[in-house]
């Protein structure tokens, strides 16, 4: 792969777009939706603003780590739409055992965890394309080969490939590999939708039957996971017994 803005040849289903460093390719996607192929891959082996969820920011050191986004065209069917982050878990559980990382589970709706540590974690935007065509960028970040120094700088327990593996693991290895399940799984959800996908995804999860607390913008919740929907929203008996049902959210597993 050499190093460059514009689309190079790969085996992927997608052209893959490489920048050396770049603000966050989430934001790149974005700024350049209407000039860069749809589907595209956008990779970065450095993001100076990395973006994580709930408006956190994501650790992006030079070299060390995988971080990309997958440009792709929304789903017209709301019914489809749950099947991006069901894909992109799949995806990084798929790439993770290609390279013999094994015991990776799916913590809701979409991080990647070894026991209690991140290894990947996926942020999905939309943004509007060439004729206004709403888009998805689906941004991943797996940490790969990260130095003690940086796997401390953040605030959750993490771990990377290569601890996990106990042997260094090639970037461009982990990716064709992500990308290829990537692609793979999303091709099965064009014509089953989600629903296509919940049942390995729901699982991946280590959460059902769990106590767990549910930080919502407004609210936090204290209950049982009780399943997991095909809409991909998690479902939660709570304390006085009444059941609800949350689309996003962040997740904290209650002791057991
Ligand atoms: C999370 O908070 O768990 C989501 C992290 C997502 C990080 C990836 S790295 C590639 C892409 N570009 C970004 O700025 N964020 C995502």
């Amino acid at each position: 792969m050499t190093k460059t803005d514009t689309p190079t040849q790969s085996p992927a289903p997608a052209p893959i777009i490489h920048l050396r460093t770049v603000d966050s390719t989430n934001a790149y996607c974005q700024r350049r939706a209407q000039e860069l192929p749809c589907p595209c891959v956008v990779l970065a082996d450095e993001q100076t603003a990395g973006r994580g969820r709930q408006g956190r920011s994501w650790h992006s050191p030079d070299g060390e780590n995988l971080y990309l986004s997958i440009l792709l065209p929304l789903p017209q069917a709301d019914s489809h739409l749950p099947a991006l982050p069901m894909a992109a878990a799949l995806a990084g559980l798929d790439a993770l055992t290609a390279v013999g990382v094994t015991g990776a589970w799916i913590k809701w709706p979409n991080d990647l965890l070894i026991e209690n540590r991140k290894i990947m974690g996926v942020l999905i935007e939309t943004c509007r394309g060439r004729g206004s065509r709403e888009l998805a960028v689906v941004g991943i970040g797996m940490n790969l080969d990260m130095s003690a120094a940086d796997l401390a700088a953040i605030d959750r327990p993490a771990t990377s490939v290569r601890a996990e593996a106990g042997r260094d693991v090639e970037r461009a290895e982990l990716l064709q590999a992500l990308i290829a399940a990537f692609f793979a799984a999303w091709e099965q959800a064009q014509t089953g939708g989600a629903a296509a996908l919940q049942p390995r995804w729901s699982a991946a999860s280590r959460l059902l039957g769990r106590s767990v607390q549910v930080e919502l913008p407004n609210e936090t919740l204290s209950g049982t996971v009780t399943a997991f929907a095909t809409d991909g929203s998690l479902c939660l008996r709570l304390r006085d017994g009444s059941d609800r049902r949350v689309q996003a959210g962040d997740v904290h597993l209650r002791p057991l």
